[in-house]
């Protein structure tokens, strides 16, 4: 440490045992100029103490479909209680805690939306996460069994490719309920890329680990000359092939299924994109499928890695989210930008290049180019 560090550090623990002793804390809030923000720090220790009340109550209403009653306009409890199969006091109880929350507002004699409640009415790839977060929150009733690794949970078996065995034989009944959940949540990150990134520059786009072709169907909207590639298990490659030929886009599609750990990869892309993939895999696993994908690639040809990354500015609560889910799911880790491009240097990639988008709480998209 230099000089300036031991000083800084010497500052912070200073200011770490003033903070923890219990009759400052009395002191700052009675005094009228410190008060503001002890309250906020207050606050802030409460939010995190109840926030796992408060995703239930979002479960709630989501399971409940709360906010497609309130679409068309507020109700009153009587009303709402019939639509949601609940007694009133049980409404009016989920009601009050929604309002307390942003989630509805008091409105006359009854409840409308609330500005976060009008949000998640129009936006269902986020109710679907929401809806899909019980399996991890049961997971969660033990943190410290889970940091121990004592378990193996429910959301381990959701991803049931995460245990390492032979992913290849998943069958289609174990690949579904994941396949649909990413499907469902997929246009949103499609959106969020493809503002960033333009994909009409490019002649072929290779998708690995594309689920069942929802990326690969909003980038062709885009860039109609495009020609699109799939590489998946080939479960879920089967389901790829229904959604794209629904779709009417078979025609420029090749849909390949196999483990894109072990298999060769489909030549001859300008451009392929891994879509929450890397965070799935440890260190090792990463490495070796990224120096596959760079097998497949010409030198010139772009990788996209798309995917939360830690220390982004707008995701600063990624560690705590994505570094618990991924450890309930029993494999991979949410990784800085500087984490990913040293695998990918390692894999034969460079000239990096994180690009600016709306969401990074929802992904952050780093292009790199095959060297
Ligand atoms: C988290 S999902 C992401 C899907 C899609 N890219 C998206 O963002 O919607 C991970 C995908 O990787 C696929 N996958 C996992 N392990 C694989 C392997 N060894 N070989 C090929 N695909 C694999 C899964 O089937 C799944 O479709």
């Amino acid at each position: 440490m230099n000089f300036f560090d031991q000083w800084l550090e010497r500052l912070r623990s200073r200011r770490d045992r003033l903070v923890a002793d219990p009759r400052f804390q009395r002191w700052a809030l009675k005094n009228p100029i410190t008060r503001p923000l002890a309250r906020r720090g207050a606050r802030a220790g409460l939010d995190l103490a109840a926030g796992f009340v408060y995703s239930q109550v979002l479960v709630a209403c989501a399971q409940l479909k709360l906010f497609d009653a309130l679409r068309d306009g507020p109700l009153g409890v009587d009303a709402l209680a019939t639509r949601l199969t609940l007694s009133e006091p049980a409404t009016r109880r989920l009601l009050e805690a929604a309002a307390s929350l942003g989630l509805a507002e008091r409105r006359g004699g009854g409840y409308g939306l609330g500005l976060l409640g009008a949000a998640f009415a129009g936006n269902s790839q986020a109710l679907a996460i929401v809806e899909h977060q019980p399996l991890l929150y049961a997971d969660l009733t033990d943190p410290v069994a889970l940091l121990r690794q004592e378990k193996r949970g429910g959301l381990a078996d959701y991803w049931p490719y995460s245990d390492g065995g032979a992913p290849e034989t998943l069958s289609a009944q174990q690949v579904a309920p994941y396949s649909a959940f990413m499907a469902a949540t997929q246009p949103l990150v499609a959106q969020e890329a493809l503002d960033a990134y333009d994909m009409s520059r490019h002649r072929r786009l290779l998708d690995i680990g594309g689920g069942e072709g929802a990326f690969l169907a909003a980038a062709g909207a885009r860039a109609p000359h495009l020609q699109l590639a799939l590489f998946d298990l080939p479960a879920v490659a089967e389901r790829a092939r229904k959604r794209l030929e629904s779709a009417g886009l078979l025609a420029r599609t090749e849909i390949h299924g196999g483990d894109f750990l072990s298999d060769a990869l489909p030549q001859g892309a300008d451009v392929a994109t891994l879509i929450r993939i890397v965070h799935d895999h440890d260190d090792s696993s990463a490495l070796k499928l990224l120096r596959n994908v760079r097998k497949a690639l010409a030198p010139g040809a772009m990788l996209l890695i798309i995917e939360g990354m830690s220390g982004v500015k707008g995701a600063e609560p990624l560690d705590a989210y994505y570094g618990f889910y991924t450890l309930a799911m029993g494999r991979g880790e949410p990784r800085r930008v500087e984490a990913i491009e040293a695998l990918l240097r390692e894999s034969g990639f460079g000239k990096f290049r994180l690009l600016r988008n709306a969401l990074p709480a929802l992904a952050s998209i780093l292009v790199a180019e095959a060297v």
